[in-house]
């Protein structure tokens, strides 16, 4: 904090705050924060005090005025019908006491009741119901209106559809939508296995999930919401926040692990200490107590500034954070040949465990950070969980330190194969180029041995891992070429042990071998195409992607030299083309010269893309087979690599069948199935998961799609369905409920039946 007396230093310094915070502000709400919550918060408390001091220089445009970011465009805009508040924060122990007087002289002596509960630092979001039915969810926006998320919401199973009989007339719901901190470190660990920037924490990766607009996408990402606040007509059954929290809980809502009543400053502090002692067990990252008044007779009669309540304050706990010495950077080999910079700390104590390796997750980040070998680093656990190095000490730095680089640190080559490595265009990650690379290997055979890949059984890692060490298997093809006798005599190696007890060394043994070769053997036999082609562990291509590749192809062989999916890549790329450069962008100002230049080549790209897609129209392609995946599939087919997996599945008489196989689909009059080709979306709430209909619908070779189009045949809407029900009514799509797909799914099985 600055001591100013003079005003115009105190100008200068206001001026300043204000344009860093919205600066933070602006790399927040694009998923890329600079500094943590509690170095913005400084920055924020700083300002305030300063305008405050200085009421001269108020400006009504100031951060300090406003309570959040503006919404976003792509979502429907809608009222909240009472403004969502912020809460005023302390941040020392003395300031609670101090809270406690001054509710208490606001009360005139009547004593104070008050509510300790967990501050939860996820997203926040406020619901709808009317006569007990859902009606909307908005987000925070900028307080009087937020973006209507409903559809994203409604993918989390723990938030009712309704209430229990005797809901009030209407009622909004508050409370937070958050990732858990174990989906977050899972969603992480795939970001950085596929080579992409990871996210800050929890809360960036919910944000991230929330503005997505296709719901499927968001259903995926396991979200959960918890719930602290609801009011609304006069008739809630409740007039304080005891019996609110009943209400919600008997409503079906998620609330708190942990809440505490406290009459006193000394209890209310006692609880702030508790609740910092065991919310690292939550699933959810918290940042803060909430102090809240219980009874609402006394929250009316101590009213609200014109940013938060009074009746209410949030005390954040300071971040845990260490100092250590970054002693050297290891790189880790992921299955898709992804390299990870690992930090090898000297061991230090944070949060309860002894950390001594912290993720650098690339180059770039390290660059960012300028993070160099010797370095005195801090670090913190994002969401709570995973060691990451936050900044570097450079004020403790050696003089002579360089910069760190990733590929000159490991000499250009991979670190477990030796072979080149390389960092492809818009990915942050480099990777090894070794198809055959040991370290891949082992995670690829695991990936090809899972269940919905080749389902080999007993595959697990610890055997991938001593297939490839022993040379027993070094690729996945080799796989194929194991011995029953030698496989039995494959050692388990003692350290496997749990305990680290010294035992006898363990074989494979007959039965397990015998197992295993029968596993292997049944997968040449029976496992079609798409599973194949998602064994294999090429980037980018997960299950349905290549489920919709063995639709489009019969046997590997038509893959490598597939004009469709050479169609599908120039198509995707075309457009991606028009969309990144539109004649007048909203953001950016470009010349007149650019202008035309976009012009004309808008020009030219646009009937290549209109031919494309009336060739392409026939194959009703999914979406999801776009650009990325057309190009990396391409790539790893025509590589050496991939040549030489194909021709090596080939010589061991390995040729699956695709058992979707339908190109062009035909329409009902042709083929066995109704509904054979048809392309659905499905969207709202239905009584089955989504994946449950998807899988039976295209059980009877109808195509799932996640976007209406006008190549979409029908839409299933649930309850709440909304943009998507709006949109395919608009370009006139079919729309089915439920009781009408199962009057189709009954005529699927009638025309099977029949001769
Ligand atoms: S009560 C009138 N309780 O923190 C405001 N808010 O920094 C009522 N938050 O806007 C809010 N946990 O989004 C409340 N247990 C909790 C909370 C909580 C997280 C969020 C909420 C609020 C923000 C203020």
């Amino acid at each position: 904090m600055f001591p100013f007396t003079d005003s115009s230093a105190a100008a200068e310094r206001i001026s300043f705050l204000r344009k860093e915070i919205r600066r933070h502000d602006a790399l927040y709400n694009d998923a890329r924060p600079e500094i943590s919550d509690w170095e913005y918060d400084s920055l924020y408390r700083e300002l305030a005090e300063l305008e405050n001091r200085f009421p001269q220089f108020d400006d009504p445009s100031s951060p300090t005025k406003k309570i959040a970011a503006s919404p976003l465009a792509a979502f429907e805009q809608k009222p909240h019908r009472s403004p969502m508040l912020s809460l005023d924060n302390i941040y020392k122990e003395h300031d609670v006491p101090a809270f406690f007087s001054r509710i208490a002289k606001g009360l005139q002596g009547e004593p104070p009741e008050l509510f300790v509960e967990p501050k939860i630092d996820g997203l926040a979001i406020s619901l709808l119901y009317e006569n007990g039915k859902f009606v909307h969810a908005l987000t925070r926006g900028d307080g009087t209106r937020g973006d209507d998320v409903s559809q994203n919401i409604l993918t989390i199973r723990s938030i009712p559809r309704s209430l229990p009989e005797g809901a009030p007339a209407w009622m909004e719901v508050r409370g937070e939508v958050f990732l858990s901190k174990e989906m977050f470190a899972r969603l992480n660990q795939l970001k950085e296995e596929a080579g992409e920037e990871p996210l800050a924490n929890p809360r960036n990766a919910a944000a991230g999930a929330l503005k997505l607009l296709d719901p499927k996408q968001v259903a995926r990402r396991g979200l959960n919401a918890i719930f602290y606040s609801a009011s609304g007509s006069r008739d809630l059954p409740f007039s304080d926040h005891a019996g609110m929290f009943a209400f919600l809980e008997k409503s079906g809502f998620l609330t708190s692990e942990k809440r505490w009543v406290a009459k006193t400053a000394e209890e209310a502090l006692a609880a702030i200490r508790e609740l910092d002692s065991v919310r690292r067990s939550f699933p959810y990252d918290t940042d803060g107590a909430v102090l809240k008044v219980n009874s609402f007779a006394q929250r009316e009669l101590l009213g609200f500034t014109a940013k938060a309540p009074r009746w209410a304050i949030a005390y954040k706990y300071e971040p845990e954070k260490a100092e250590t010495r970054l002693l050297g950077i290891t790189v880790q080999v992921g299955r898709t040949g992804v390299l990870t910079p690992v930090a090898e700390l000297e061991p230090v104590l944070l949060s309860g465990s002894t950390i001594s390796r912290a993720t650098l997750h690339n180059q770039e980040e390290i660059e960012r950070k300028d993070i160099r070998l010797g370095d005195f680093v801090v670090i913190h656990k994002a969401g709570e969980i995973i060691p990451e190095v936050l900044r570097v000490l450079e004020e403790k730095r050696a003089a002579d330190t360089v910069p760190f680089s990733l590929p000159d640190h490991i000499a250009h080559r991979c670190p477990s194969c030796g072979g080149p490595i390389r960092k492809p265009e818009g990915f942050v990650a480099w990777r090894c180029e070794n198809f055959f690379c040991p370290a891949q290997t082992v995670t690829r055979l695991t990936h090809a041995a899972a269940r919905k890949a080749l389902d080999i059984e007993g595959l697990d890692d610890a055997v991938a891992e001593k297939l490839v060490s022993s040379g027993m298997a070094t690729s996945l093809l080799e796989l194929f070429d194991l011995q029953e006798a030698a496989l039995a005599d494959l050692s388990l190696d003692p350290a496997q042990l749990q305990d680290g007890r010294a035992s006898k060394p363990r074989r494979f043994g007959e039965k397990r071998a015998a197992t295993l070769l029968a596993s292997i053997r049944k997968s040449v036999s029976e496992i079609p195409l798409n599973r194949w082609i998602f064994a294999l562990g090429i980037p980018q291509i997960g299950e349905t992607i290549a489920l919709e590749i063995a639709r489009l192809h019969a046997s590997f062989d038509e893959i490598p030299n597939s004009p469709l999916l050479e169609k599908v890549g120039s198509l995707a790329a075309l457009k991606t083309w028009i969309k990144n450069n539109p004649l007048t962008p909203k953001k950016t100002k470009i010349s007149e010269e650019e202008s035309a230049f976009r012009k004309a080549k808008k020009e030219k790209l646009e009937p290549l893309v209109a031919e494309l897609e009336t060739e392409l129209a026939p194959y009703k392609i999914s979406s999801e087979l776009g650009e990325v995946a057309a190009t990396s599939l391409r790539e790893f087919f025509c590589s050496q690599n991939g040549a030489t997996l194909l021709e090596g599945l080939k010589k061991r008489g390995i040729n699956p069948k695709s058992a979707n196989y339908a190109p062009l689909p035909e329409r009902k009059e042709e083929s066995g199935s109704p509904i054979a080709g048809t392309t659905w979306v499905i969207t709202g709430t239905l009584s089955k998961s989504r994946d449950e209909i998807a899988d039976e619908l295209r059980s009877w070779g109808a195509k799932i799609s996640g976007s209406v189009s006008k190549n979409t045949d029908f839409l299933l809407a649930g309850e709440s369905a909304g943009s998507k029900l709006e949109k395919a009514r608009s370009l006139g799509v079919k729309v089915m409920g439920e009781p009408e797909l199962r009057l189709v799914l009954d005529r699927c099985q009638t025309s099977r039946a029949a001769p």
